[in-house]
């Protein structure tokens, strides 16, 4: 028999694990505590019983880490966005490469390569957000508990045009938005601002196009369409992933508006990007000033094209949070690319797939993790892998 749901017990942390939350063993059954910190004596209430686990939730913290810092947000604990500015940032960033090592054990059966995380501005680096309305009107962003918005007022996490734009609408009374189509209650849209500072904000309903600068290089993209969020690392990444590379053919899979294949066309002297949305192809089109072939295919549909029957020198990929399906990670052990960058949001499957490709006869040359999301546990990462001969 499990534990008795609403009991409450004293834990010791032992570590962080993928998604933030704290565990500890309770008479040898993992729970799962949000919002502490490894080390720490809490009072705990279990609250969720599952099949060999428990989700528990803080009564009292009974011996504090001495990372254990006030967060900079009255929303947190009840806006979904962020889990650790509870968490001093330097410890944050421990945290998180023991989550990635950890991932890469557990799951990938590889050991994680040496590597630190490149660190962000903790603050207002948030370049790209997705707002919900709430029943009256107001913005928010989706709590943690449940699948209702949270309203808020401010966002720290924010770049200053975004935050100052919510302050702005909530002081002035219009947080409830004008009634169009997108601002009805349960609607969700997405806000960018291309500027660190000032006031350019692009809302979806009311903006389009939008140009952000990538190295030096603009690159647009319609508001609702997805582009990176923490411009301060972007450039940094793009610049990893494309490092060393250069020669006959590269491809770009899952391209989006195509960041990667931009840079790419500068070092080879052909290149293919694929990416299944024909919205976004035709921006990456644009972007690399029409230098290379824009595929409008899912990565698994271009597999079985010629296409994909091409040699390629080099191959940059940025799957979803869900990482390649078997139908792509059979590509790439039949193609064997001599160079990939892999670069992923999700280390678990991140690991799951590189531990795939290891085992197909791949050697990891190198990895770097960016802090692209401070006060979250999320991380962007990169790894190098060359193919065995
Ligand atoms: C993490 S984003 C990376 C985009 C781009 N590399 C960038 O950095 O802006 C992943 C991209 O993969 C696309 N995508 C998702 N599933 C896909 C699939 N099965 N085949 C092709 N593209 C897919 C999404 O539309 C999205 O543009």
């Amino acid at each position: 028999m499990g534990p008795i749901m609403g009991t409450t017990v004293e834990l010791t942390i032992e570590k962080l694990v993928a998604g933030g939350d704290g565990l500890a063993f309770n008479d040898g059954i993992a729970v799962f505590v949000p919002m502490t910190i490894p080390g720490e004596r809490v009072l705990v209430e279990l609250e969720e019983y599952r099949k060999d686990w428990v989700r528990g939730n803080v009564l009292e913290i009974l011996e504090a880490s001495p990372d254990r810092i006030g967060p900079a947000c009255p929303y947190f604990g009840s806006c979904g966005g962020c889990n650790l500015q509870h968490v001093d940032y330097r410890r944050q960033l421990e945290l998180k490469a023991a989550i990635v090592e950890e991932s890469w054990k557990r799951v990938g059966k590889v050991d994680a390569p040496g590597f630190s995380v490149v660190a962000s501005v903790p603050y207002a680096y948030r370049s790209r957000m997705q707002f919900h309305v709430d029943d009256e009107g107001r913005i928010g962003f989706m709590r943690g508990s449940s699948s209702l918005p949270e309203p808020v007022e401010t966002c720290p996490v924010a770049v200053e045009p975004i935050r100052t734009w919510i302050e702005r609408m909530a002081s002035s009374g219009k947080s409830r938005l004008p009634m169009s189509p997108w601002t009805q209650p349960g609607a969700r849209f997405m806000v960018f601002s291309p500027e660190r500072s000032g006031d350019r904000v692009f809302i979806e309903g009311r903006d389009g196009d939008v140009t952000a600068q990538v190295r030096g290089r603009p690159m647009r993209f319609h508001v609702k369409g997805f582009f990176q969020s923490n411009l301060y690392l972007f450039d940094l990444l793009v610049a990893a992933a494309t490092s060393d590379l250069g020669g006959g053919h590269a491809l770009d899979l899952y391209c989006g508006v195509g960041p990667f294949a931009s840079f790419l066309a500068d070092s080879f002297e052909s290149v293919t990007a694929v990416e299944h949305d024909p919205f976004a192809v035709e921006y990456a089109r644009m972007n690399a000033g029409g230098r290379g072939e824009f595929l409008a295919q899912s990565a698994e549909d271009w597999t079985t094209s010629d296409s994909a029957k091409s040699r390629f020198d080099a191959v940059v990929c940025d799957p979803p949070r869900s990482g390649l399906s078997e139908r792509v990670r059979s590509w790439f052990r039949e193609a064997k690319p001599p160079v990939v960058s892999y670069v992923s949001c999700d280390p678990v499957t991140c690991a799951r797939d590189v531990g795939d490709l290891v085992r197909s006869g791949y050697s990891i040359d190198w990895m770097k993790v960016f802090d692209f999301y401070p006060q979250t546990s999320h991380v962007e990462l990169c790894v190098r892998l060359v193919a065995g001969i």
